[in-house]
Parts: structure tokens; sequence; C-alpha cells
């Protein structure tokens, strides 16, 4: 690891708390809870970790964290990741949590927004590590049940800077969601998307115009679409790129083949994250290697995608002008 990189200051803006959860970690929890596995030990586990496409990744995910039951089992999750992020000099986190994966198994939402905001609170006081709470809506289910969430979330709405929207994107597109967009917006949500990770170019105008949202997760499909870059770039709406993800889950072939730095020199805001880091072989650091190792980025390329990931994060300017 270059230590340009490590001990460059880091913002993570693209981080779904429930990705974190690493293999030892499901064993831990499972026998903490009484949970039989599928798997016999971390090894075959570990083994199971290897993607076709993001709906291969995500039947695992959602099979992975149902050992996630206690408010202390979503502080225990999140406290880990504030370590190792901490530990990685990231600065500031804008984390994903995935509120319905856990509704849906009968985990209260006081019990998840409990644990992951005291794990954020701890990390604020102990080493003044900021975040916010981004409630991501699951796109393979309903706009009803998405709905049916953002109305279970109104006590913690103080909490919760903003909604997103991940999932499965093939045939699931931005405007299956307008109205719960719009109800969100009114209630003065931000608001985000993951677009252009496995769909095409034509969801990210969608999440834009229809959707009114003011960063894309991903959007590495812009590359297929010139004036969609080019009123990117001009807009400066942010991209949460995600690297390791993009190789794991076959977005890309290969590293060189990424599109981070045509990107970049185009002028778009296009920042590094690293998505479900316990899945995709690496967290932010790594994330910065690989672009580094994979695709040649320089230092100065590095430094740039970071100071874009201070533009595009949700921090105040004063708080913003203390990380730069
Ligand atoms: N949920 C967790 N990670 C995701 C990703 N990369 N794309 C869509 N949904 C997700
Ligand atoms: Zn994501």
């Amino acid at each position: 690891m270059s230590t340009f990189i490590s001990e460059l200051p880091k913002v993570e803006l693209h981080l779904h708390i429930e990705g974190t959860l690493e293999p030892e970690m499901v064993f831990a929890l499972a026998r903490r809870n009484g949970i039989t596995l599928d798997y016999p030990d971390e090894s075959a586990l570990k083994a199971a970790y290897r993607f076709e496409d993001l709906q291969s990744f995500l039947d695992v995910y959602y099979q992975g964290m149902q050992v996630l039951l206690t408010e202390q089992d979503f502080f225990d999750l999140t406290w880990a990741y504030l370590r190792r992020a901490h530990a990685e000099r990231v600065r500031h986190v804008e984390i994903f949590f995935d509120p319905q994966a856990h509704t849906g198994r009968g985990v209260p939402l006081a019990v998840v927004v409990g644990g992951i905001g005291r794990a954020l609170e701890q990390a604020r006081r102990q080493w003044g590590l900021t975040s916010r709470l981004i409630m991501s809506f699951l796109r393979h289910l309903s706009q009803e049940s998405a709905f049916d969430t953002l109305h279970h979330a109104e006590p913690f709405r103080q909490q919760l800077s903003g909604i997103g929207l991940d999932s499965a994107e093939k045939g699931n597109p931005p405007t299956k969601f307008t109205q719960v967009y719009a109800a969100a917006r009114e209630q003065g949500y931000r608001l985000v998307a993951h677009a252009g990770e496995e769909g095409p170019a034509s969801y990210i105008r969608d999440a834009l115009d229809v959707l009114e949202v003011e960063r894309i997760d991903h959007g590495v499909a812009a590359i297929t679409d010139t004036p969609l870059m080019a009123r990117l770039a001009q807009e400066r709406i942010p991209l949460t790129v995600c690297p390791l993800s993009n190789l794991k889950l076959k977005v890309v072939e290969t590293m060189a083949e990424h599109p981070m730095l045509q990107l970049l020199h185009a002028g778009l805001c296009v920042t590094v994250n690293s998505d479900d880091p316990a899945y995709f072989g690496g967290y932010m650091n790594a994330n910065y290697q690989a672009l580094q190792q994979g695709l040649g980025a320089g230092n100065e390329e590095l430094l740039q995608l970071a100071l874009n990931g201070v533009e595009a994060c949700w921090l105040s300017p004063e708080e913003k002008a203390v990380l730069t």
C-alpha cells in the first residue's frame, strides 16, 4: 500500500453497512443468536463470495444479514466498520442501510437505527469521524413497500439525512419510485439513487429528471452516453463510483477497463467508495490501490478523486474546510 494512499484523508459516500459484515462476524453473531448457518465454517462461506453479476451477490448478501437481530448486533457491525475506516484515514462517511431487509424479518426499525446511530455517535465523539445515514429502498420490492418504510421512519427522521434506492437494478427502473421520492422530497430528505451500475444510462437520466436526485450511486454506464457525460460534468453531479465492486460483479472485466479516469478527465465529479467491502475484497484504501495499480492512476488523480469526495459530501462548507 503506498503511503500516499494510506495517509490521504478520505471521505466515503457509498457504503452499505450490511455489506461490511465479514465472515468472522457472521459466525460470531450466529453463535450469539443461536442461528444455524448453511455453511460449516468461515472458509466455506468465503468460498461463496464469487459472483457472476449483481443478483448472484445480492442472494448471498441478503442471506448473510439474517444474523443481525439485536441493537447490539447493529452496533457491533457498524463499530467494526468505523474502526477500519478510522484506521484508513476516512474522515467522513455517508452510510446506507436497507430497512426493508430487516423489518421484513421482524427486526424493528428502532433496533436497526438505534444500533447504527449509537456507533456513529461514538465515532464522532472518539475520533471526530463525522457521518450521515441514508435509508435505502429495495427496488425489487414495490413502491407501496417503500411508502410503508417512509412512514415507519417518521420517528427517526432526525437521524436520517437522505433516501436511496438499491438492490436489483435491471427491470426496476427509477420511474417505479417516482411518487415515494416526491413524498420524501416534501419531507426534506436529501435524495440519491443507484443508477447505471448494471442498468442503462437512461436510468441515470431518469434518476436525475424524474426522481430529482442530487447524486448518483455508481453511474458508470454514463461512459456509454456522451451527451449525458457532458451534462454530469457541466452540473458537477457527483457519481459515487465503486471500483472493486464493479470488478467483482463483472460490470468491468478487468480494472484496466474501468472508466474512472475517463470520467474524471471529462470533468465529472467522480468519487471512490467501497460499496460492500466485506464481499468485494477491500475497504477504501484497497479501492484507491486498485485504481493506482490496475488502472495506472497517479497521485494527482487520486488526490482529485479524494477532493471530489469532499465536494460531493453533505457536510457544511465550514466542516468541509476542516477536511481539506
Ligand atoms: N445493495 C448492496 N450493494 C449493492 C449494489 N452494489 N448495487 C445494488 N444494490 C446493492
Ligand atoms: Zn451500492
